[in-house]
């Protein structure tokens, strides 16, 4: 029995289905559309059939003739999509997974947690303040007036006339005091600017402010928790120093030094040959400063302290050039 047309292309449809290669959809497409496949061996035998059957039958297979062209020329091209991935792009699936790289933490977020995590072992709570600040709390309500030469001993980005990039932590102490009642134990990590740059400045670098406030506090406690911090963040054999200093917002102040973590007080290029490095301001909060923010003075004393993070950094890691912290070397960072 001769096939009909429609029994030629389910079959060829079916061969389709089995195919996964590049030859075996040319060999189907020959065996039913070439010269002598079995398509164009039905239209060419068209005359043999009924009269009345030839139109018809003549109208559809050329319709299948169509139909199965397009659905081969579809899946040649289909197999090529799914071949240029491996073949035509070069990719060697047997190469070994490119493992993904685990970053770190910056070696100055190190650094300010570890002293974080040192202050709120001995009580402090962690507050912040904002990077642009008014002039009235990073000046005028630390005891530091307009035209107070004070204001020389930094320098300033102004925003505008009462606007500045703040030029330490010290504004949290009195935007901390305005909010809370004594007692106060925090501590203020954050960015501070001043416009300076070289081997140890940059114009944007890192404070922790400190502020203890409370009935009886005494320079002795200020003296005892630097000394147990010192020795926390670099070790127990390293001593500290207070020299006599000055800041508006505080009084007494000091300077903190402690002895070379280099050369152990020998003298070396580190500490230009003195044996002591300094560290952090420091002081007895000033009668003024408490004034501004509503506290008594008969009441309550406190001491506060400001440090740059970058330098205790840098003595920790001996690093010598600051700006390497922002140059984002990766052989830099991945040290640490
Ligand atoms: N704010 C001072 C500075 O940036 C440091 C300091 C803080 C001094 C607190 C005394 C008390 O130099």
């Amino acid at each position: 029995m001769k096939k009909t047309i429609e029994q030629i292309k389910i079959e060829a449809l079916k061969e389709l289905e089995t195919t996964s290669d590049r030859e075996s959809i040319d060999a189907i497409s020959v065996r039913y559309l070439g010269r002598k496949g079995m398509v164009t061996k039905f239209l060419r035998n068209i005359s043999n059939l009924p009269i009345e059957e030839r139109p018809g039958a003549g109208k559809r297979a050329n319709e299948i003739k169509k139909d199965l062209d397009k659905l081969f020329k579809e899946a040649l091209k289909k197999l090529e999509a799914r071949s240029s991935i491996t073949t035509d792009n070069q990719i060697d699936v047997s190469l070994p997974g490119r493992t993904v790289r685990q970053g770190s933490l910056h070696p100055i977020t190190q650094i300010t947690w570890q002293i974080c995590e040192i202050f709120t072992r001995l009580g402090f709570d962690i507050v912040e303040g904002p990077e642009v600040e008014t002039d009235y709390y990073n000046f005028e309500a630390l005891n530091i007036p307009k035209n107070h030469p004070a204001r020389d001993m930094q320098d300033t980005f102004y925003i505008s006339k009462n606007i500045v990039l703040r030029t330490h932590t010290s504004p949290t102490q009195p935007r901390i005091m305005e909010k809370q009642k004594p007692p106060v134990r925090i501590i203020a990590p954050g960015k501070v600017y001043r416009c300076d740059s070289d081997l140890t400045h940059t114009p944007m670098f890192h404070q922790i402010e400190g502020l203890f406030v409370d009935k009886r506090v005494s320079f002795g406690d200020l003296k005892g928790m630097l000394t147990t911090f010192i020795h926390r963040i670099f070790d127990e054999q390293t001593s500290l120093r207070f020299r006599p200093s000055f800041f508006p917002f505080t009084e007494p102040s000091a300077e903190v030094d402690i002895r070379c973590v280099m050369c152990r007080g020998k003298g070396c290029r580190v500490c230009s040959q003195t044996g002591w490095l300094e560290i952090m301001g420091a002081g007895m909060v000033h009668p003024a400063v408490f004034e501004n923010v509503g506290y008594d003075t008969n009441l309550y004393t406190g001491f506060a302290f400001g440090m740059g993070i970058e330098r205790i950094a840098m003595l920790k890691y001996g690093i010598d050039d600051i700006r390497k912290y922002y140059e984002n070397d990766l052989r830099f960072l991945r040290q640490f």
